[in-house]
């Protein structure tokens, strides 16, 4: 088991639509996986199906992180509403916005290891757990990597979005940072070009660029943009539910999920 946290400080990358679609890829490949939404916006909660509902409050990872209690996580993972045979090995941890205020506690002792401990003997019981992150290099994303073994960035192939990955890279290079996080052997998974389109000549530029930021073995096919995944994201779907037109994206998918896979064995 391992968890692996998608994260960028640029917002509107991609982050999410590759958490909830690996997460998917995943369980077709018969893993079971959590994912767990650190981003207030909750996007991958209601993408999943999940989104905060006043009328039936249930806990959140806001409420766990708070709480801060070894396995706590439980008390608030649910399955996702995705139908289907492989999505009922997809459990959530939903976020809400109240996650914001977590930030206001950064300061309390052993702040930064709330998540980490919250999902202690919990993420054991899948084969994948991963985190969705905020656009941000604050304290939310310091529980996500807190927590994490793995971190991948999705890089819209433009200059800011280059930067933000690389940023969230030298965090793994710095041990100082480490270990105030507690988690000395948190590394740099994978990067790989996100939302891409063919014909802009930047794009084509910047995805050539990340070779040589992460290293060769580190950058992983580009996902390009397609409707398909918007498409399902708005209407709270798996790709699958889309049919053949969205098996090439699917497939993509699928071959970032062998990757990872075979990256944290
Ligand atoms: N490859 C893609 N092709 C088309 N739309 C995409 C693609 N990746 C993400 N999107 C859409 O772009 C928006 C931003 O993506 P999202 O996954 O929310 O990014 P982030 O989590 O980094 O902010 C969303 O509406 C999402 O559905
Ligand atoms: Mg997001």
């Amino acid at each position: 088991m391992a968890v692996v946290a998608a994260g960028n400080h640029k917002g509107g990358v991609g982050k999410t639509a590759w958490v909830i679609n690996v997460a998917a890829a995943l369980a077709a490949r018969g893993h079971r996986v959590l994912v767990v939404d650190l981003d207030p916006q909750a996007n991958a909660s209601r993408r999943l199906g999940r989104p905060f509902d006043p009328k039936h409050p249930t806990v959140s990872v806001s409420d766990v992180i708070r709480e801060a209690r070894a396995g706590g996580a439980a008390d608030g993972i649910v399955p996702v509403a995705w139908e289907g045979l492989p999505s009922m090995r997809i459990d959530v941890l939903p976020s809400r916005f109240d996650l914001e205020n977590r930030v206001y506690e950064a300061a309390l002792l052993g702040s930064e290891t709330r998540l980490a401990v919250a999902l202690e003997g919990v993420a054991e019981a899948y084969d994948v757990t991963l985190i969705d992150l905020p656009p941000s290099l604050g304290h939310l994303v310091h529980l996500g990597l807190a927590a994490a073994d793995f971190i991948v960035c999705p890089v819209e192939p433009e200059y800011d979005a280059v930067d933000g990955a690389v940023r969230l890279r030298d965090i793994t290079e710095n041990e100082k940072m480490l270990a105030r996080l507690e988690n000395p052997g948190l590394r740099f998974l994978a990067a790989f070009p996100s939302r891409v389109v063919k014909s802009k000549g930047g794009h084509q530029h910047h995805s050539a660029s990340l070779g040589g930021l992460f290293g060769e073995g580190r950058v992983w096919p580009a996902i390009p943009t397609r409707s398909s995944i918007s498409d399902a994201g708005d209407e709270a779907m798996p790709l699958a539910a889309l049919g053949s037109r969205a098996a090439e994206i699917r497939a993509l998918y699928d071959a970032h999920a062998e990757r990872l896979w075979k990256g944290i064995a």
